[in-house]
């Protein structure tokens, strides 16, 4: 007897299962009413009474043993099959959740999309920009109202170094550096001294177009203006051209687009008008071509500048300027876009 329950404890100290199926058997045969340790307990009654007390010891021993062996293999089966599931290749993985662009991100690349496929690149200049690319390289007289404090943001002491107002000042340093033929379209920020609403911010965008060549002509501003109208508003866009005046352009103009809205009937939007303001233009001055080192008997040119907040309110209809910058998720989440 004592013979068979060391054997049988040295058979379980080396037990292994690979699977539960493996490990139930090991339970029947060991552990179970029918097992082979019950029946050496069955057998216990036949023992001699000098040696069962030995013998009694040994058994309880042989079942704890087979006890603890067993709660072991089901640990380590059940971890391998954990594992296994985690490399389960063939299963769909999460799908991952795609980010969203900004609407004035989104606005301003389908915009450069648009103008890149009539041949404008794009240029860029800095932000903290001096007085002579801003205005006086665009014709601003010393007095031009947009030079006070009230309109421009002054970084220090020195009133040579400022926040561009606008992204014309990327024409100036273009036109420096670049002959003609050039076709740019500049998109960038722009920070005006505005007390910020739902209508007017500190800062804002612009996108610039700049067309030099020889014989440009406002016909061809008003095709290339057109053209992007409809690209961007739908081929039933109209516009209209009324008569403005820019320090850096001569002649100037405001463009306006027939109301998306209402389609031009009048509605609250374009104030029953039927029309919305997008952009201003006209052809260089003569000077800003001089101050820029362009031989203006040669070559002729013209530009424009566009909002993009502007143009996103229209596409969008988004109604507070604010939202823009203040980065409320439940606001930019709606913006899935392919650009
Ligand atoms: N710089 C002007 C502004 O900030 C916009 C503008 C108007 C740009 C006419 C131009 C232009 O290039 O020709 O209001």
């Amino acid at each position: 007897m004592k013979e068979r329950i060391k054997k049988l404890l040295d058979d379980i100290s080396s037990l292994k299962a690979a699977n539960k199926d493996e490990l139930e058997a090991l339970r029947i045969k060991y552990l179970s009413k029918k097992g082979e340790i019950s029946s050496l307990f069955n057998d216990f009654r036949n023992v001699a009474n000098e040696q069962k007390r030995e013998v009694g010891q040994l058994l309880n021993q042989l079942k704890d043993a087979a006890q603890t062996k067993i709660n072991e293999l089901k640990v380590s089966v059940e971890s391998n099959s954990d594992a296994q599931e985690a490399m389960d290749l063939t299963r769909t993985p999460d799908p991952i959740e795609l980010g969203t662009r900004h609407p004035l991100s989104i606005v301003k690349n389908e915009i450069v999309d648009i103008f890149s496929r009539i041949g404008f690149t794009i240029a860029e200049g800095p932000e903290v920009e001096d007085d002579w690319h801003v205005f006086s390289a665009l014709n601003f007289p010393p007095e031009h109202p947009a030079r006070d404090m009230q309109d421009t943001f002054f970084i220090t002491r020195d009133p040579d170094v400022l926040l561009r107002t606008h992204t014309s000042s990327v024409q100036s340093r273009v036109m420096l550096n670049q002959k003609p033929p050039i076709r740019v379209l500049c998109p960038g920020r722009v920070y005006r001294n505005e007390a910020i609403s739902y209508r007017a911010h500190c800062f804002f965008h612009q996108i610039e177009g700049l067309y030099i060549d020889k014989n440009v002509s406002f016909a061809d501003l008003r095709q290339a203006l057109l053209y992007f109208a409809k690209e961007m508003f739908g081929e039933d866009t109209k516009i209209r051209l009324r008569p403005s005046y820019f320090p850096f352009t001569e002649p100037s103009a405001e463009m306006d687009i027939s109301c998306d809205l209402c389609g031009g009937k009048g509605c609250a939007f374009c104030k029953g008008t039927g029309w919305v303001e997008i952009l201003g233009c006209g052809m260089v001055d003569p000077n800003v071509l001089e101050n820029c080192g362009i031989d203006s008997k040669v070559y002729t040119g013209y530009a424009f500048g566009l909002g993009v907040e502007r143009i996103t309110n229209l596409k969008f209809k988004v109604k507070d300027l604010r939202m823009f910058s203040e980065n409320d998720v439940r606001f930019l989440d709606q913006f899935k876009s392919a650009y």
